[in-house]
């Protein structure tokens, strides 16, 4: 898989779409409603660091790491201001940061670029590891509906003037993935120039990351739909999962 590499410096741009304050706020909701004070915090794929950047200035002792060093070279840009930030280069299916934290985020449906099951398991092995007693892991993954039904076999085009992308998608059945071919045409000068990544995502039914979790021997596992705290039915795009060590 090549991505995250040329794409990232132009990931904020097109996730300007993305609140990430929202976002951020829907953290801070969790933590309230579960009445949970975390002072130490890892974000595993924290890509460009926009969530990271709210953790920073809420005073919180952050790691966050991302397998892309292009993705955490921006995020250097935006973090390396905070102190209280350390930025590390790590695959969250395999790290080892000799250190445990008393909250693990994962968001954006990073944990779907984990297309492997036992790369599921170990992750979340890893994450319980991680976590001090009574931790909070919370993550959220793109639905198994959103990938089957609404981007699966889908081309999105984005006319941008100084960027044109296409996002071209197919959906691979057997192995339940969705396989994202993304063109970008980028202008420089006069020129358009063009790089192409290729991105897979996992399609993941939620009761299989359920049992997956309590293999890891996770407890209070809480399946919300994406920034609510209402049930998920059949046509939920984003699910948001809160399990605790
Ligand atoms: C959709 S982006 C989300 C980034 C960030 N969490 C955000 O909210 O903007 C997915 C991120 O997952 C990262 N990623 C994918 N597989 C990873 C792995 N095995 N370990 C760490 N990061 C990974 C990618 O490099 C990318 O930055």
């Amino acid at each position: 898989m090549n991505a995250y590499n040329n794409f990232a410096k132009l990931y904020d741009t097109l996730m300007d779409n993305v609140d990430y304050n929202r976002w951020y706020k829907y953290i801070k909701e969790i933590l309230n409603k579960y009445r949970y004070e975390p002072k130490t915090v890892l974000e595993m794929a924290c890509g460009t660091g926009s969530l990271t950047k709210f953790l920073c200035e809420d005073d919180y002792d952050i790691t966050c790491f991302d397998l892309s060093e292009e993705m955490l070279s921006v995020a250097y840009d935006k973090l390396r201001k905070y102190k209280n930030c350390e930025i590390l280069n790590q695959d969250m299916t395999n790290f080892d940061l000799n250190k445990k934290y008393d909250l693990i985020l994962c968001l954006c449906d990073s944990l779907n670029y984990i297309t492997d099951r036992e790369d599921l398991i170990n992750t979340f092995n890893n994450v319980y590891n991680h976590l001090n007693e009574d931790g909070m892991f919370i993550f959220d993954i793109n639905s198994y509906y959103k990938l089957n039904n609404i981007i699966a076999n889908n081309t999105f085009v984005e006319d941008r003037e100084e960027i044109y992308y296409i996002w071209d998608n197919f959906y691979d059945d057997e192995n339940d993935q969705c396989e994202f071919y993304l063109t970008f045409f980028v202008k420089e000068a006069e020129k358009y120039l063009r790089f192409d990544e290729n991105h897979i995502q996992k399609a993941y039914k939620t009761n299989e990351i359920i049992e997956v979790l309590k293999s890891s021997e996770f407890k209070n596992i809480d399946v919300y739909e994406g920034f609510t705290f209402n049930s998920i039915n059949e046509t939920s795009e984003r699910i948001n999962f809160i399990a605790t060590k």
